[in-house]
């Protein structure tokens, strides 16, 4: 019998398989802890992660190589990575698809045009990109001390977009229950609550890893832009047009005209990408389902799951972690 955490209907990510001998090494001397869903979480460079997505993590880090141009898309898991991946790929490029009709978007799911850097390198050294045309965009969950040093040293640009904590924790809840074999039922939220306000849940510490980005994005505003979900959903266009504005290509007078920002806003937007077939149906290869991306995709849903303690204790953690540093979530 398989334990359950190798059941073969697990993501990749999640399975523990064999590995070298230096590899053990590390994982035995770092800190580890009982995953979600996987059977271990390990603590490497501040930040948890998997038993394969670390080998993953490992590999990019020595044998990525960024190049002037790239575009990466980061994210904590559940932060919003599915839309940033389709409003990114549709803006950069609108040259290119011109009509909404005939848009790569209405037949592939958004993580199938956008490599995800450190999943793609699990068990791989040398990957092939050269079918990616140019601006080149990846996306990422790694924190930004844990980004390859070739993405520092070439110029590239990095979108960071986060989410509040509340929200991110419910969403990451909800998606790993979906992972979790059958027979082993839904995880506890007041444990995995727990665990999260703890940091240890996937690339978490969650605080760490906004902050990281923020500092970043102030340090280096031309290289790091710093987005919420939630100003997404209250101001699309503002932030599109922004965002548009620090990748290079901003909306001419004639595409303001002509719609073209709520061309792309109205293609990405929730409704619009969970309603299609290819989001219905179907799985990544790393074999989530396409349809556990799209769950409700609002703002403020974790009051339907979390009790007033959760909610005071959740932002009580975040006024303290991030009150010097003027930002609020
Ligand atoms: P909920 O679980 O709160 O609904 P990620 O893409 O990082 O995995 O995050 C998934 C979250 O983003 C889910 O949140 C999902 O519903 C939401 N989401 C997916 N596509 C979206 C879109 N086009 N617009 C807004 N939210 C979206």
């Amino acid at each position: 019998m398989p334990r359950p955490e190798q059941c073969p209907s697990l993501p990749g990510y999640l399975q523990e398989n064999e590995s070298s001998e230096e590899f053990r090494d590390l994982i035995g001397s770092i800190p580890t802890e009982k995953g979600w869903v996987a059977n271990h979480l390990h603590q490497y460079q501040g930040f948890w992660h998997t038993t394969r997505q670390l080998q993953g993590v490992l590999a990019c880090q020595k044998h990525f190589q960024a190049q002037d141009g790239d575009i990466f898309l980061v994210t904590t898991p559940k932060s919003g990575s599915t839309w940033l991946k389709a409003i990114v790929f549709a803006l950069v490029n609108r040259v290119s698809f011109p009509d909404p009709k005939q848009h790569p978007l209405l037949t592939n799911n958004p993580h199938a045009l956008v490599p995800f850097l450190e999943m793609e390198y699990i068990g791989k050294e040398h990957l092939d990109f050269t079918n990616l045309t140019f601006p080149r965009l990846f996306s990422t969950h790694l924190p930004l001390m844990s980004l390859p040093k070739s993405v520092e040293d070439s110029d590239c640009k990095v979108v960071y977009l986060c989410r509040n904590p509340k929200d991110t924790f419910v969403s990451l809840w909800h998606f790993t229950n979906k992972l979790r074999p059958v027979d082993r039922g839904a995880g506890s939220l007041e444990e995995t609550f727990d665990k999260f306000c703890r940091g240890v849940s996937l690339y978490g510490p969650f605080w760490d890893h906004v902050l990281g980005y923020w500092k970043g994005s102030l340090e280096w505003p031309q290289r790091i832009f710093f987005l919420k979900y939630e100003d997404m959903k209250n101001e699309p266009e503002v932030q599109l047009r922004r965002l548009s504005e620090f990748l290079g290509c901003p909306f001419s007078l004639e595409e303001e005209k002509s719609g073209a920002l709520d061309e792309i806003l109205k293609l990405c937007s929730f409704e619009n990408l969970s309603n299609l077939e290819v989001n219905k149906i179907g799985r990544l290869p790393s074999g989530e389902e396409h349809q556990a991306f799209f769950r409700r995709g609002e703002v403020g849903d974790s009051m339907h799951y979390l009790t007033d303690k959760m909610k005071e204790k959740m932002d009580m953690i975040t006024e303290q972690k991030l009150h010097c540093y003027s930002l609020k979530l």
